[in-house]
């Protein structure tokens, strides 16, 4: 069984892709029963006819028993400027969230997917004391879709042309995106722009232009967030950039971070380290030392 903690836009839109693609059955947590009895019953109309499988709302976290994995899309509030805003709310959210899944469902594998992603990511963790590798923070794979886009958008190439694009770091203003492995139709990105800065910037801010536009961002997320789902049920390793606790790769440890992993069946089986130029290796540096100072800067 799948389980979504949180039923707004995003947890929505994640359950109308797992259900709608018959991945497993689904179940809608909202503190408010209501909610997720509604976003269960309308997305219960997009389950496929051949589906052994269905969905449905609670309230009742003792309805996680026999979750398989657990994603928390939930949120106490609305964040305007900074996905940091709410932090210690957040972060007391989602320490009752990680009590709640241990107690229920203790072996699940957990996609977090709330913001701010990496201090979430890690209060988690150090919560449920779930293994590490068992609790991933799913973002930088919505960041790099962001980077393909824009480097998609400024070249004139189909996103299909362009290889090895990944951002790592943080979800946030400090995010990395690493340029250095790109290539392009089989050349390097480096030589057909003239700086890294300008999709630097469109790829940190793309969620505040979205939000210019419309409310907050809910389909870039739950595809992402759908194809771990996938490859976890489904037996599929894929190779993507997520956030999980840190125990000395890339130099870091006591936080989450967005870095390059490996997962199959049982969550992450491998975080890869992957060489990055002199300019990448000291933004990553600053990126992990702001996650850093946001986790200690929250009153527990
Ligand atoms: C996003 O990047 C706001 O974290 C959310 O779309």
């Amino acid at each position: 069984m799948i389980s979504i903690v949180g039923t707004g836009r995003v947890g929505a839109s994640i359950a109308f892709l797992c259900v709608s693609h018959g991945l497993d059955d689904v179940l809608l947590v909202n503190r408010t029963k209501e909610k997720a009895i509604g976003e269960s019953l309308d997305v219960a109309s997009a389950i496929p006819a051949d589906s052994k499988f269905s969905v449905r709302g609670t309230d009742n976290y003792s309805e996680l028993v026999g979750s398989d994995i657990v994603i928390i899309a939930a949120s106490v509030g609305v964040y305007t400027k900074d996905r940091s805003e709410n932090i210690d709310l957040q972060v007391k959210m989602i320490k009752g969230i990680a009590e709640k899944t241990k107690q229920y469902c203790p072996s699940a594998i957990v996609l977090i997917v709330s913001n701010p992603l990496d201090v979430l990511t890690y209060y988690f963790q150090k919560t449920s004391e779930f293994p590490r590798f068992k609790v991933i923070g799913i973002a930088s794979s919505l960041d790099t879709s962001r980077f393909r886009y824009y480097i998609s958008e400024t070249l004139s190439v189909p996103q299909s042309s362009i290889s090895n694009a990944l951002v790592l770091g943080e979800h946030g203003d400090t995010m990395v995106p690493i340029f250095s492995g790109v290539s392009v139709g089989g050349n390097p990105l480096f030589s057909m722009i003239d700086s890294r800065d300008a999709i630097t910037e469109n790829v940190r801010n793309y969620w505040r232009t979205l939000r210019n536009y419309k409310s907050r961002s809910q389909f870039g997320i739950a595809k992402n967030t759908f194809d771990v789902v996938n490859a976890i049920l489904n037996k599929k390793e894929i190779t993507i950039p997520a956030s999980v606790v840190l125990d000395g790769e890339y130099g870091e440890q006591n936080i989450a971070m967005g870095v390059p992993v490996k997962i199959n069946q049982n969550g992450v089986s491998e975080i890869q380290q992957i060489k990055l130029d002199d300019t990448e290796s000291s933004s990553l540096k600053k990126s992990s030392e702001k996650i850093r100072n946001d986790i200690n800067s929250v009153h527990e």
